[in-house]
């Protein structure tokens, strides 16, 4: 009995702690992307911008679905929870709209999507940290 208890307290706390770690990663690497789209439109590099892309693409994939962003709302926001997927699929969105004006060398629409992703960003952290 004590013996599974402990297996089972175990087994919860790493699957907290790598939940926490899946989070980390993902913010790190959008972090990365983010800061290398915008050394991209700074620069007018076009290639800097899609390889920023595909970090940011990857790190949203890996924070996207309801019961990991869950984990992380304040106690008395979880009505909140669509909001911040909102913000997830957003980003999945504006990701196709930079592409796509890149792609039509529209680049104004296309900083106007990053821009519109960064206040995504902004939009899931202001729940989160309750600002
Ligand atoms: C769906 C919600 C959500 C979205 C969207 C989101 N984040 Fe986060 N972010 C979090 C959570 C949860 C944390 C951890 C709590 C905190 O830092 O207050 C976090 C923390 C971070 C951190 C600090 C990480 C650490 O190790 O403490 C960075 C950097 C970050 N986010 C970058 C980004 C960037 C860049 C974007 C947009 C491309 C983004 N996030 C979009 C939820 C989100």
């Amino acid at each position: 009995m004590k013996f599974s208890k402990i297996i089972t307290a175990t087994l919860l706390s790493v699957s907290i702690v790598s939940a926490s770690d899946v989070m980390k990663e993902s913010m790190k690497i959008m972090e990365n992307g983010v800061k290398q789209v915008q050394l991209g439109f700074i620069n007018n590099n076009e290639a800097i911008i899609r390889d920023g892309l595909v970090l940011i693409e990857k790190g949203n994939m890996m924070f996207s679905d309801e019961k990991t962003i869950k984990k992380y709302l304040p106690d008395n926001k979880e009505h909140t929870v669509n909001t911040a997927l909102l913000a997830s699929t957003r980003i999945g969105l504006d990701i196709n709209i930079i592409e796509g004006n890149l792609d039509e060398k529209a680049y104004t629409k296309a900083a106007d999507g990053y821009s519109d992703m960064l206040n995504a960003c902004s939009s899931c952290h202001g729940i989160i940290r309750s600002w």
